[in-house]
Parts: structure tokens; C-alpha cells; sequence
């Protein structure tokens, strides 16, 4: 008979990687994996439940808020709340991040950035969505925790995961030591390791993006998408486009087949639609920890030095060779889109200014 090894098991098992570790960690990720089971019950009765459709509201980057939106943000924000591990969530259906004000929270280490429900759009019709969760550790050592504590790069994330309600219900998450994915299974109630050591393929072959918006990608972009599907047979092109409209499902399935996910600059969204702190980097490190790459088009997405909560990031993300193609020619074809490059040194930082006759 298989042995089970649930969640929660394997995460006190892990603690004996992180040697000055005192559970909180450990506990957060129970916390996330609490909240992600009653979300994952409303998500599946959806249709039965009158939580489908619109909430009426709209969040901050003025995207129709869906009822199972502002319940999944409320859920998580509960759960972390009464956990006590995490001092602010900042979340993508709130203006401000949310301070976690109470007297245990208050000082706790984790700050953690969610996106309580990826791909909401697709929930009215049955398709996969999900929650995506970075985990920061406070910079501040005491008293309310600021925006500074907030803004920091991916490179800092000391946990990221995503839990896809799918065909079946999965958390993936990484502590920076691989990357594995757990199954619920409902007759348990447990998220069970079903993909220990997830490896994304070095090479893959499909490709995932908004095609609709074609004549406003950048030329680095279309580029690709014509190398995509020109005929070669070396390479086994041309590769096979899917596109769910939630990062999570297209990013999930890719990691398990081999792909890219592309979501670049467009003329409505010149910075990108996706979010830095809460989309952007928790994937980038789980992709990477994967053994994939994940790039804004240029440089490393958990490299870019944060400056706003809801901050914007165009992403490529996926198979190594599949990111390094699309760098190559954004390189060559689109080097005005390079919206990260090192500002040019002026000459008085470069200590010459009065040097040159
Ligand atoms: P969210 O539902 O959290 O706002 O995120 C949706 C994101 C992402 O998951 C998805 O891939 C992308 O937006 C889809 O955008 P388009 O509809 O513009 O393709
Ligand atoms: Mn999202
Ligand atoms: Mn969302």
C-alpha cells in the first residue's frame, strides 16, 4: 500500500532544513493551506451557491471585483489574521496593504502578498483558477510593519506557492529548496504529495499568451510568435498555442509539460497587466526553483527593485530555452520596451564631470 505523506507532514519534515527555524514558517503555510481548503469548498459549488457573477465593486486597478474575489481575499485575510505568523497581507483587492494589528500579529515576522483568486474571469464558466501567496520575512524588528517592509525584491521571498481548483485541487510551493505540489483529496480533507522535485522541461513546446492582442505586442513578441509557428522540424515546430486566461492554469500546466507563458506590454497596458509583488514574482520563484526562467523581457523578474504595492511587470516565464529565445529577440527587435534598463550614468556619477577636454 502507498504511503500517504500529507501537507502537513511534510512541511514539519522540511523544518529540519531551515535549522534556526521555530515553526512560523511552517505554521503559515498550514494557515494558507486552511484558508485555500474553504475556498476550494466555494469555489466547487459555485454554481450552486449564488457566489457567481459580479460583486458590484471595483478593486483598485479598476477590474470588476467577482463575488468569489472578495470572498477568497476575506477568507485568506482571516485565516492569516488569526494564525498570528503574518504582520500585513498585501493583496490585489485592496488599495493599501492591511496591517494585521494585533498584539501577536503585530510583531510576527511574515508579511504575505496574495492574489486570493487568479483568473476569476473563468470561475462563471468552470475553468481553473487559483490563489497565488508570496512570503516575505519583515525588515523592521518591532512595532507596525511599513510599506518598506513590503517592497522588497523576489530574490527576498523566503516561500511562494500557488493552489490551483482545477480538475483536481493542488498547492505547489517551494521554500527556496525545490519545488512540490500536493493533491487534495476530498474523501481526507488533505493536501497530499502527489509531485515531489518538480523539474519544468528545459525545452517545451507550447505556447501560452493573448493572442487577440497581437498588433499592440511589442516586436521582439511578434517575432516569437511567428518563430513559433514557422515549420521546422529540428525543433519540433510549429508549437502548439494554449491559452486558459489564468497565469496559475497556463503556468501549471506548462510546468508539468514544458512551455512558455507570456504576458507582455500592450498599448492598453503599457507596463504590463500583471502584477509584480503578488503574480509576478511568487511564480518567477517557483518556476526558477523548477529549474525554468522567469523574465520581464530583458532582466530577472525577481531582480526588478519594487516601488509601488500593485507595481505592474510584463511577464515571460516557463522552459529556460523557451525564455531565453523571446530575450534574444526582444533584445534585437525591441530594446525601447526594456522598461528595467539601468538608468544611464549621468557624468558626475561617473566621476568625470571637468575630465574631458
Ligand atoms: P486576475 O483574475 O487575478 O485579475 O488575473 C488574471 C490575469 C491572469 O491570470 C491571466 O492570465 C490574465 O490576467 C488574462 O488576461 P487577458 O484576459 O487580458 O488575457
Ligand atoms: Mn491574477
Ligand atoms: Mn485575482
Amino acid at each position: 500500500m502507498a504511503v500517504i505523506k500529507t501537507l502537513g507532514q511534510f512541511i514539519i519534515e522540511k523544518q529540519a532544513d531551515f535549522p534556526y527555524a521555530k515553526g512560523e514558517l511552517s505554521r503559515l503555510l498550514r494557515d494558507i493551506g486552511i484558508a485555500a481548503k474553504i475556498v476550494n469548498r466555494e469555489v466547487n459549488k459555485a454554481g450552486l451557491a449564488e457566489i457567481l457573477g459580479d460583486a458590484g465593486t471595483v478593486n483598485v486597478q479598476g477590474e470588476d471585483q467577482k463575488k468569489l474575489d472578495v470572498f477568497a481575499n476575506m477568507q485568506f485575510i482571516s485565516a492569516l489574521t488569526s494564525g498570528g505568523e503574518c504582520c500585513i497581507v498585501a493583496t490585489e483587492e485592496e488599495d493599501e496593504f492591511v496591517p494585521i494589528d494585533s498584539p501577536v500579529s503585530k510583531n510576527a515576522k511574515y508579511i504575505v502578498c496574495i492574489d486570493p483568486l487568479d483568473g476569476s474571469s473563468n470561475i462563471d464558466v468552470n475553468a481553473a483558477v487559483g490563489t497565488i501567496f508570496s512570503i516575505l520575512r519583515r525588515k523592521s524588528v518591532e512595532g507596525m510593519a511599513t510599506l518598506e517592509d513590503v517592497l522588497q525584491k523576489g530574490t527576498e521571498q523566503v516561500a511562494a506557492g500557488y493552489v490551483i481548483y482545477g480538475s483536481s485541487t493542488m498547492m505547489v510551493y517551494t521554500t527556496g529548496k525545490g519545488v512540490n505540489g500536493f493533491t487534495l483529496d476530498p474523501s481526507i480533507g488533505e493536501f497530499c504529495l502527489s509531485h515531489p522535485d518538480l523539474k519544468v522541461p528545459e525545452e517545451g513546446y507550447i505556447y501560452s499568451i493573448n493572442e487577440g492582442n497581437y498588433v499592440h505586442f511589442p516586436e521582439g513578441v511578434k517575432k516569437y510568435l511567428k518563430y513559433a509557428q514557422a515549420e521546422d522540424a529540428a525543433t519540433n515546430r510549429p508549437y502548439t498555442s494554449r491559452y486558459i486566461g489564468s497565469m496559475i492554469g497556463d503556468v501549471h500546466r506548462n510546468l508539468i509539460k514544458g512551455g512558455i507563458y507570456m504576458y507582455p506590454t500592450t498599448s492598453s497596458s503599457p507596463k504590463g497587466k500583471l502584477r509584480l509583488m503578488y503574480e509576478g514574482n511568487p511564480m518567477a520563484f517557483i518556476i526558477e526553483q523548477a529549474g525554468g526562467t522567469a523574465s520581464d523581457g530583458f532582466n530577472r523578474i525577481m531582480d526588478i527593485v519594487p516601488t509601488e504595492l500593485h507595481q505592474r511587470v510584463p511577464v515571460f516565464i516557463g522552459s529556460k530555452k523557451m525564455v531565453d529565445k523571446i530575450e534574444e529577440l526582444m533584445k534585437e527587435y525591441s530594446p525601447e520596451n526594456n522598461l528595467n534598463a539601468p538608468a544611464e550614468k549621468t557624468l558626475e556619477q561617473l566621476n568625470i564631470v571637468g575630465g574631458i577636454d
